[in-house]
C-alpha cells in the first residue's frame, strides 16, 4: 500500500535501522526494488528527481510505482518527489499523489545559487504547510553537498552550487539545524557531510576529515528526535567500476560512501539514505557485460534482465545492510 514517508520513517528510528531511499526512472529499476523488497521484506521508499518525471513522463512515472503498489499489496511503498526546487515542483508532486516531497531550499530555483538561510526557511514552511493537511510528508535540506576535497559543489548531474564553497556550507551546523526543525516543523532533514552526488565523490576511500560522521553525530545530539537524511549515499563498488572498465567502459578510479560508516550514520539518527548512481552502476555493468560476450543479440529484454537482476542484487544488499530487512 502507499504510506506516508513518516510513518516508515518513526518506525525505523523506533527500531534503530535505516530505509535506502532509490532513485527510479523507468520500468526495470521500478520492479527491481520491488522484488528486492518483497524477498527481504523491507518497506520501499522510490524517489523521482525533476529529471526522472521529464524523462519518463509524469502519468508514466505515477502508473509505474501505482503498478507497484498493487503488484506487491503487502509492501508499504512511499512515493517520494526527490530536489524539488520549488514550492510549485512540489505541489505538482502532491497533485500527481506523492505521498512525500522534498523542498529543496538549499539552492535557489536555477539549482546552483546557494540560497540565503531566510529564503530556505520560507519555501520549506511554505511547502510544509502545504503538504500536512494533505498527509504528506516533506524534506527538506540544510547545508550544500559538495566535496570537502576540493571545497566544490555538486555539478556531476546538473545541479549544484557554483563557485568554491566554505566549509560552513559544506557541512550542515547543529544550532542552524535546531533552529530550521523548529521554525519550518518538517518531518526529515536531509544534511551536508562532504557527499555529492554521482559517481566521482572522493579521489581515495574517504576518512573523517572529507566525510564527517562525527557532524551526524553532534547533529543528532542536538536534534536526537528528527529524522536525518543521507544523500549523495552511493557506496561505487569497486567490483562494479572493475566490470564496466573490462567491457569497454570508461570510468577513472573514484570511491563512494562506505557501507560501513552508512551503517554508523545509521546509529545517530539517518533513517533515509539516497542511493542512484550504485544502480546506474549495476545496470549499467550489466548491460556492457551481456553486450560484450553477445554482440549478436538485439531483443532489450535479453540484457534488461540481467540489467534488472544487477540492480535488484544492489537493493537487496542495502535493505540487508541497513538493517530494513524484517520491516516491512
Ligand atoms: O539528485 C540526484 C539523483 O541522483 C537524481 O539524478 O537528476 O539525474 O535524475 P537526476
Ligand atoms: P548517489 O548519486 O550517491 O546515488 O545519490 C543519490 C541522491 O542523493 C539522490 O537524491
Ligand atoms: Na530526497
Ligand atoms: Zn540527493
Amino acid at each position: 500500500a502507499l504510506v506516508s514517508m513518516r510513518q516508515l520513517l518513526d518506525h525505523a528510528a523506533e527500531n534503530g535501522y535505516g530505509i535506502p531511499a532509490f532513485n527510479v526512472n523507468n520500468l526495470e529499476q521500478v520492479q527491481a526494488i520491488m522484488e528486492a523488497a518483497a524477498e527481504t521484506d523491507s518497506p520501499v521508499i522510490m524517489q523521482a528527481s525533476a529529471g526522472a518525471r521529464k524523462y519518463a513522463g509524469e502519468g508514466f512515472l505515477k502508473y509505474l510505482i501505482q503498478a507497484a503498489v498493487e503488484s506487491y499489496p503487502h509492501i508499504p511503498v512511499v512515493m517520494h518527489q526527490d530536489h524539488g526546487q520549488s514550492p510549485a515542483i512540489c505541489k505538482g508532486a502532491i497533485d500527481l499523489g506523492f505521498s512525500s516531497v522534498m523542498m529543496d531550499g538549499s539552492l535557489k530555483e536555477d539549482g546552483k545559487t546557494i540560497a540565503e538561510y531566510e529564503y530556505n526557511l520560507d519555501v520549506t514552511r511554505r511547502v510544509v504547510e502545504m503538504a500536512h493537511k494533505l498527509g504528506v510528508t516533506v524534506e527538506g535540506e540544510l547545508g550544500c553537498l559538495g566535496s570537502l576535497e576540493t571545497m566544490k559543489g555538486d555539478k556531476e548531474d546538473g545541479h549544484g552550487a557554483e563557485g568554491t564553497m566554505t566549509i560552513e556550507q559544506l557541512l550542515t551546523d547543529p544550532e542552524q539545524a535546531a533552529d530550521f526543525v523548529r521554525q519550518t516543523q518538517l518531518d526529515a532533514l536531509a544534511i551536508a557531510i562532504g557527499t555529492s552526488h554521482g559517481a566521482y565523490k572522493f579521489t581515495r576511500k574517504p576518512t573523517g576529515d572529507i566525510l564527517s560522521i562525527s557532524r551526524i553525530k553532534e547533529i543528532h545530539k542536538r536534534l536526537p528526535n528528527t529524522h536525518l537524511v543521507m544523500h549523495g549515499s552511493s557506496s561505487v563498488p569497486q567490483d562494479l567500476l572493475a566490470e564496466i572498465r573490462e567491457f569497454g567502459g570508461d570510468m577513472k578510479e573514484t570511491y563512494g560512501v562506505p557501507v560501513e560508516e552508512i551503517q554508523e550514520a545509521i546509529k545517530f539518527g539517518v533513517r533515509k539514505v539516497n542511493i542512484d548512481t550504485d544502480i546506474r552502476l549495476a545496470m549499467t555493468g550489466a548491460i556492457r557485460r551481456y553486450m560484450g560476450e553477445n554482440p549478436s543479440k538485439f531483443d532489450p529484454r535479453e540484457y534488461l534482465k540481467p540489467a534488472r537482476e544487477a540492480a535488484k542484487q544492489i537493493c537487496k544488499q542495502r535493505y540487508e545492510q541497513f538493517g530494513t530487512a524484517g520491516n516491512a
